[in-house]
């Protein structure tokens, strides 16, 4: 039998049904495509519902703050996708009257749509002929069809989606498209994939060659770095703190944040008391400060290691511009401030 009638027939007994599947709409499918980049389906899809839920239509996301838009992604990481979310739904709400682009090649031209994403929209909402190629389908075909090429290397994208589009059935690209990622998902996992169930293990050039954990072929691993971050959690008189809104390019911009004192390592109490003083002294009276962290929390991104302590600094009189906990915590925060704030600082 052929590769696409094989994999389509595997898809439709073992599908997940997924709400992103039942529907055509260009709205529903962009929002859910956005949310699933660098994301499994288990943590994505309340997000998805919750999103759905709150702005059911392109207007109605327009229209939202950005900050509203960045408290309901709090905990999905990866909050340029937000922001570019938010930027395009006022494009296409202001600039295209609430009608998305109907081809590939215009939907490419939406901030924060790349290749990936606009085949899947252009695929699942119009029907146009186009694969897309995510890592699920680099490790399909790769295993597959023994294909070797080093998938860091940019050229291989087009090497993967020639192959794929020769083998997509040109009356079918949507239930293609999402076959092939299904089964990435499901059966041609990363590791440990159980081949002896598989349909493909009577023609898997990879199974045969004993070439399975060897494929996809990825030489360049991403750089981390690691970095030591010091949040001081000022208190004054009537349980009032200070946060900032994080402005600078990089991780977590514009979202929330106490005061931070970055340094190159995990620091002591003696050296908080100094960093800080240097800072603040001038500007309020402390009466004690404390390390609410009895280890560091470390936290992952993709490209950073975080190693974080919560420093409680209690002062005399008032802040200025101080807020109470209650308001605090109704603002985005990255994920691992937020839990702080819910485990350790709310009574
Ligand atoms: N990951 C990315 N897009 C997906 C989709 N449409 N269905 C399931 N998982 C996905």
């Amino acid at each position: 039998m052929i590769f696409s009638k094989q994999l389509i027939k595997w898809y439709l007994q073992h599908k997940r049904n997924l709400p992103w599947r039942e529907t055509q709409n260009p709205y529903l499918i962009w929002l859910s495509e956005i949310m699933l980049q660098q994301t499994r389906v288990a943590q994505g899809l309340p997000f998805y519902e919750a999103f759905v839920s709150a702005f059911p239509t392109v207007f109605d996301l327009a229209n939202a703050s950005e900050e509203q838009v960045l408290k309901l992604w709090q905990g999905l990481g990866y909050y340029s996708r937000a922001r570019n979310l938010h930027y395009t739904a006022k494009f296409v709400a202001n600039d295209l009257k609430g009608k998305f682009p109907n081809n590939y090649k215009q939907l490419l031209e939406l901030k924060g749509v790349g290749d990936y994403t606009a085949a899947a929209i252009a695929s699942f909402s119009f029907d146009e002929v186009v694969p897309v190629v995510d890592g699920n389908v680099f490790r399909v075909l790769s295993r597959v069809f023994q294909v070797e090429t080093d998938i860091s290397n940019a050229s291989a994208k087009k090497e993967f989606q020639e192959l794929a589009l020769e083998l997509m059935p040109k009356n079918n690209p949507a239930v293609f498209n999402q076959a092939i990622m299904e089964f990435g998902a499901l059966q041609c996992v990363p590791k440990n994939p159980n081949c002896e169930i598989c349909i493909f293990n009577d023609s898997c050039l990879a199974l045969r060659n004993n070439k399975i954990t060897a494929l996809p072929v990825k030489t360049k691993k991403t750089k981390v770095t690691n970095r030591y971050l010091n949040y001081l959690i000022f208190e004054d008189e009537v349980k009032n703190t200070l946060i900032q809104k994080r402005s600078a390019k990089g991780i977590w911009h514009n979202l929330y944040e106490f005061p931070l004192i970055e340094t190159a390592n995990d620091v002591g109490l003696e050296e908080i008391i100094q960093l800080s003083s240097e800072e603040f002294s001038d500007k309020y009276a402390v009466i004690s400060i404390e390390n609410l962290s009895s280890v560091p929390v470390k936290h992952k991104l993709s490209h950073q290691n975080l190693s974080i302590q919560f420093w409680k600094i209690s002062i005399k009189d008032l802040l200025d511009s101080g807020l109470p906990f209650s308001e605090v915590k109704k603002r985005p925060f990255p994920i691992v401030i937020y839990n702080f704030i819910e485990k350790e600082l709310l009574d």
